[in-house]
């Protein structure tokens, strides 16, 4: 991975999950529910809601520990418990904000199709055009990434520190994408 950093505002954010949205109902999936892949799926999920108004569920999974190493495996910090039953028979519409390993967003596939819902369809604001460590789940027939990125390191606006700093150099970025 270069050290070069995508910066990405919350406006792009906002853009991409409209751009989304619209495609999800193109493609005429009208899903019953939202479950979010915490903490990076939560705020692309609550902008998704306002074009898709559906239930969120919210997950914590990560790939990480707490030095952030990457774990052996995906783990679950809360799941959906008491309300698990209710994605039977339902189609979900599983939102991450990331496609980078896959290896969360497979994990939580897996997870959820154990409470046999009708469908889970997956979006994610970005996908990295990379070898992934895991394939998707077969049963998923519906993949929607708002933009397809090299293998560089996205900086989203939650983790800014200082987000006019953020935006600025977001800026930058698109002014020297418009010269080359
Ligand atoms: P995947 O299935 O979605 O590909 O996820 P993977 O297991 O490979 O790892 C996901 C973790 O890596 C997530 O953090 C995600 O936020 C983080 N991540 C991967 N690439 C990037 C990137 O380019 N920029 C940023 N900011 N994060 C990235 P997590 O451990 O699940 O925690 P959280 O940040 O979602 O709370
Ligand atoms: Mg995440």
């Amino acid at each position: 991975m270069s050290e070069q950093k995508y910066y990405v505002s919350y406006e792009t954010v906002h853009k991409l999950v409209r751009g989304l949205a619209e495609r999800v109902e193109k493609s005429g999936y009208d899903p019953d529910v939202i479950v979010a892949i915490g903490s990076g799926g939560f705020i692309p999920a609550r902008i998704l809601k306002t074009f898709i108004h559906r239930p969120i569920y919210a997950v914590g999974i990560s790939y990480y520990g707490t030095d952030h190493s990457h774990a052996d495996h995906p783990h679950k910090i809360q799941w959906i418990d008491e309300v698990q039953s209710q994605l039977t028979g339902k189609k979900i519409l599983l939102i991450d904000e990331v496609d980078d390993t896959r290896a969360t967003l497979a994990y939580c596939v897996g997870e959820l199709l154990k409470y046999k819902p009708e469908e889970v369809a997956v979006l994610v604001l970005h996908n990295k055009l990379k070898k992934k460590d895991v394939e998707m789940p077969v049963e998923v027939k519906r993949y929607f990434a708002g933009e397809e990125i090299p293998d560089i390191w996205i900086g989203y606006p939650w983790d800014a520190a200082d987000i006019d700093e953020h935006n600025r150099k977001e800026r930058e970025q698109r002014a020297q994408e418009a010269r080359t």
